[in-house]
């Protein structure tokens, strides 16, 4: 098989490149380990950026997103037993986030892509990648009982933390940056309705909680737990309990309760690979850079990440230029870094720290009273939060 861009992975970044890419006219091959069910049923982030939500709508991906996307125009911070709004679109200008499931967004670009009659291989295995340091890179997986190599211009890795393409890069190519926190997060779905019509972040003695939502009738909340914690130390009923004590406020607020249909625990970590790019393969989204989820940047940053890279290609396929394809790494790293420093900012003011000591925890009640006590403060939270700039 040939081609003009190979894609390892059909997360966010993969499916939304393979799907600019589309609409600019360039050819590529979508290659995804697990099943096109699993993708689609994977629960993980939630939170759209301002800046997502108007590139799925501008290229033809945001009808249903638009139907059944929830717009909140402000988020609640919570500590020492109060409540206090942030009000995101007045302090923005106008900027909102919008609540859709991550897999609702796979599911529409899947849809996409098929519709299109281009080609993704779903439950592909040893998946591999080879000569992107020359001029011919080529990608080698098994599907359906058979071995298949696609020959391709450029590899795109978009297969996530945890895929073959950034340790396929020769030692000594990548500086990795990295930071592992002392704690993990228990997420929950329920069926029942949320509690609140936005999302709360709450810092609490006992540590962080999180009350989100999917839609008007199901409910995803977080706690901290300890980072070896393990789903069976967290029957139903402790959940609840736990849930209950973090949101406390004075005068009361209830937190309603429903059966519970998933549930997991995800690792805390601040990472980048720099560059971004090895010769003819560029990493993109948890490929090349991981986020503590406080704050929903994961997915929104993967989605920036190849926008550039779809422009850079319409550049270079039409007119030969490499300027942009070159500078890929570079441009995306100044956003990467700075959205690196905010989830680890809202990482470090919410969540409670083992064996902390009496300055951390002052020092971090200073950090929440300033924030929702200075419109200067807020403004730079909110501005952080609804999105920056996609290339900046
Ligand atoms: P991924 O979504 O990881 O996609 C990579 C794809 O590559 C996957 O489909 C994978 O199956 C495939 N793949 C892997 N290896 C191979 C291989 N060898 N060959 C072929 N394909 C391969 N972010 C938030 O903002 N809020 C959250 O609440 C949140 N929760 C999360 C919970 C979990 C458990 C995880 C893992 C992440 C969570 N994130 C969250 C982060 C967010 O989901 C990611 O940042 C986002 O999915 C990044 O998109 P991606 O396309 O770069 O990577
Ligand atoms: C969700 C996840 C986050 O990490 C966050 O900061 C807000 C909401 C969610 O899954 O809904």
């Amino acid at each position: 098989m040939r081609t003009q861009v190979g894609i390892v992975g059909a997360g966010p970044a993969g499916l939304m490149l393979a799907h600019l890419l589309h609409r600019s006219g360039i050819e590529s091959v979508v290659i995804e380990a697990r099943s096109r069910r699993y993708v689609q049923e994977r629960v993980r982030a939630g939170v759209l950026e301002q800046g997502t939500v108007d590139l799925m709508t501008a290229t033809g991906v945001g009808e249903r997103l638009k139907r059944e996307g929830l717009v909140h125009r402000g988020i609640e911070l919570r500590f020492a037993r109060r409540s206090h709004r942030i009000d995101l679109s007045e302090l923005t200008g106008g900027a909102a986030i919008t609540i859709y499931g991550q897999n609702e967004v796979i599911k529409d670009l899947t849809d996409a892509r098929i519709a299109a009659g281009a080609p993704i291989y779903f439950e592909s295995e040893g998946v591999t990648v080879h000569g992107f340091d020359g001029a011919e890179p080529a990608i080698r997986f098994t599907s359906g009982g058979a071995k298949h190599e696609v020959r391709c211009d450029f590899i795109a890795g978009c297969d996530g933390f945890h895929g073959v393409c950034r340790p396929s890069i020769p030692a000594g190519a990548l500086t990795i940056y990295e930071r592992v926190y002392p704690f993990a997060w228990l997420g929950i779905l329920a069926a029942v309705a949320p509690s609140s019509d936005e999302l709360i972040y709450s810092r609490h003695e006992r540590g962080f909680a999180l009350h989100s939502m999917r839609s008007p009738e199901l409910t995803r909340l977080y706690l901290q737990c300890a980072p070896d914690g393990k789903l069976d130390d967290w029957p139903d009923e402790r959940i609840w309990g736990e849930l209950d004590r973090r949101f406390e406020i004075d005068g009361g607020w209830t937190l309603r309760r429903g059966p519970i249909t998933q549930k997991g625990i995800t690792e805390m970590r601040s990472f980048v690979a720099e560059p971004m790019q090895c010769g003819r393969m560029f990493l993109a989204g948890d490929a090349a850079h991981i986020v503590p989820p406080t704050g929903a940047k994961g997915l929104n940053l993967a989605i920036a990440d190849v926008r550039v890279l779809a422009r850079a290609l319409a550049e270079f396929f039409s007119s030969g230029d490499r300027v942009m394809l070159d500078g890929y790494s570079q441009t995306c790293l100044r956003r990467v870094w700075k959205v690196q420093r905010f989830s680890w900012w809202m990482t470090s003011i919410l969540h409670r720290l083992d064996g902390e000591n009496a300055f951390d925890a002052r020092r971090q009640m200073a950090e929440l009273d300033y924030v929702t006590g200075s419109r200067a403060a807020a403004q730079s939270l909110a501005e952080n939060y609804v999105g920056l700039p996609m290339e900046s």
